[in-house]
C-alpha cells in the first residue's frame, strides 16, 4: 500500500486572545499589562482536524473567512506549531523533522511574498536557492528550467517591482519548486487575479503541476466554483472543524436530505388528478407529490419530493401497477454552494 502524501491527525491549535487595555490612569501595573498584551482567553482555531490525502490529487480546503485554512497551511509548512496532533508528510512528522519535511512540501502563502523588489525574478530565485543550500551549478540549471516551466521566461530579467499579481504567483510557484517538493500547499492561489488569469493559473496548477508532474496539491479557498473545478476531494472546514469530506459531488449529496425528482409518465388516458397518485404519496419517505401536464406533449409530470432514504423501486412499482408508463426521470441536486452555505451555517433543515 502506498504511503499517503499527507496525513493530518487530530491537529488542534489555540491562539491566545489578548486585549490591550487603554487606560487613562497609567499606573505601573497597567503599564506592564499593556506592554505584555495581557492574555484574556484562548480561541480554538483548529479543533481535532483529521484527513488524509493520496499522492497526485488536489485536495480542496474549503471554508469561510476565519475557518482556520491559513492556520492549517502554516502548521503543515512548519511555520506554526500545533498544540496537539501530528502532520505526516509521506510518513515524516512535520513537527519533529521540519527540515526533512520542507524538502518534500512547500507552501505558497497568500501574504508575505518575501521577494526583493529591486532584484529580477531570476535573481530572487537565485537568492532562495542559496538560502535552501542548493549548489550553485545545479541551482542555475534548475532556475532556468523553472522560469520556463512557470511561463516566466520572458520576464526572468525584469525587476520584481514590475511584476503583476499573476507573474508574482508564478514566481511563487517557481520558488516552491526549487526544492522539487512533491506536496504543494496553496493559500487562496487565485485571489486578486482577474477571471481570465485565474482560469489560466488554475489550468496551470491542475494540468501541469498535478497531471503532468504528479504533484499533490492542497488548495485552500472559499471559492466554491474553484473547488468544484479543480479539486478531486474536498474537506469543508468551519470554525476549526472538518465538517464534511469527499468528492465535490459527495459533499453536495451528503447534505441533501431531500431529493426532488420529476417523473414523466406517458399520457395514456388514465386521468391524473392528485388523488390518482395517492398511492405514491403513501410510500415511506415521500413528502409531496404534485402533478401537471407537460405543456409540450400529452405526458404527465409528477414532481415528487422525498427524503434520501426513499425506496425508489416502490415508486416505480406503484406507477406500473397503476398502468402508468414512465418515460422520463430527472432528479435535481443541490449545488455545492447550497451545500456549503447549509453546512457552514450549521443548518441542515
Ligand atoms: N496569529 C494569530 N493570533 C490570534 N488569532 C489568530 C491568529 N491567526 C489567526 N487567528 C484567528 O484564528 C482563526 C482562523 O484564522 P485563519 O487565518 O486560519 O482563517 P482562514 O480560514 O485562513 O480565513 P480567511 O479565509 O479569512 O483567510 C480566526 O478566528 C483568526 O482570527
Ligand atoms: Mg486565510
Amino acid at each position: 500500500m502506498s504511503v499517503p502524501a499527507l496525513q493530518v491527525i487530530d491537529i488542534t491549535k489555540y491562539y491566545d486572545v489578548r486585549v490591550r487595555r487603554i487606560t487613562t490612569s497609567m499606573d505601573f501595573r497597567n503599564y506592564i499589562s499593556v506592554l505584555r498584551g495581557k492574555r484574556d482567553r484562548q480561541m480554538t482555531a483548529l479543533d481535532h482536524v483529521n484527513f488524509t490525502i493520496e499522492p497526485g490529487l488536489v485536495f480542496g480546503l474549503l471554508g469561510p473567512n476565519g475557518a482556520g485554512k491559513t492556520t492549517l497551511i502554516k502548521i503543515l509548512s512548519t511555520l506554526v506549531l500545533p498544540d496537539s496532533g501530528q502532520a505526516l508528510v509521506f510518513g515524516t512528522d512535520a513537527v519533529k523533522h521540519p527540515r526533512a519535511v520542507l524538502k518534500m512540501l512547500q507552501a505558497v502563502l497568500a501574504e508575505g511574498w518575501g521577494f526583493e523588489r529591486r532584484l529580477t525574478g531570476r535573481q530572487n530565485l537565485e537568492f532562495y536557492a542559496t538560502l535552501y543550500g542548493i549548489p550553485r551549478e545545479s541551482a542555475r540549471k534548475r532556475i532556468e528550467e523553472l522560469l520556463e516551466f512557470c511561463q516566466l521566461g520572458e520576464s526572468a530579467d525584469v525587476m520584481f517591482q514590475k511584476y503583476s499579481t499573476g507573474m508574482t504567483r508564478k514566481l511563487l510557484v517557481g520558488r516552491a519548486l526549487l526544492t522539487d517538493a512533491s506536496v504543494l500547499l496553496f493559500d487562496e492561489p487565485t485571489s486578486g487575479l482577474d477571471p481570465n488569469s485565474a482560469a489560466d493559473f488554475r489550468g496551470f496548477l491542475k494540468n501541469v503541476l498535478v497531471r503532468e508532474r504528479g504533484k499533490t496539491l492542497i488548495w485552500a479557498t472559499h471559492n466554491l466554483y474553484e473547488a468544484q473545478q479543480v479539486c478531486d476531494t474536498i474537506g469543508v472546514l468551519n470554525k476549526g472543524h472538518i465538517i464534511a469530506t469527499g468528492t465535490p459531488s459527495e459533499v453536495r449529496n451528503a447534505i441533501a436530505e431531500k431529493v426532488n425528482m420529476t417523473i414523466t409518465v406517458q399520457g395514456n388516458g388514465v386521468e391524473p388528478g392528485p388523488e390518482g397518485f395517492e398511492g405514491i404519496s403513501h410510500i415511506g419517505g415521500v413528502t409531496k407529490v404534485e402533478t401537471r401536464k407537460d405543456p409540450e406533449s400529452a405526458n404527465l409530470m409528477l414532481a415528487v419530493e422525498a427524503t434520501r432514504d426513499v425506496d425508489y423501486n416502490r415508486i416505480f412499482e406503484t406507477l406500473s401497477s397503476m398502468g402508468q408508463k414512465v418515460v422520463g426521470i430527472e432528479a435535481s441536486q443541490p449545488s455545492l454552494e447550497e451545500a456549503f452555505i447549509r453546512l457552514t451555517k450549521g443548518d441542515k433543515s
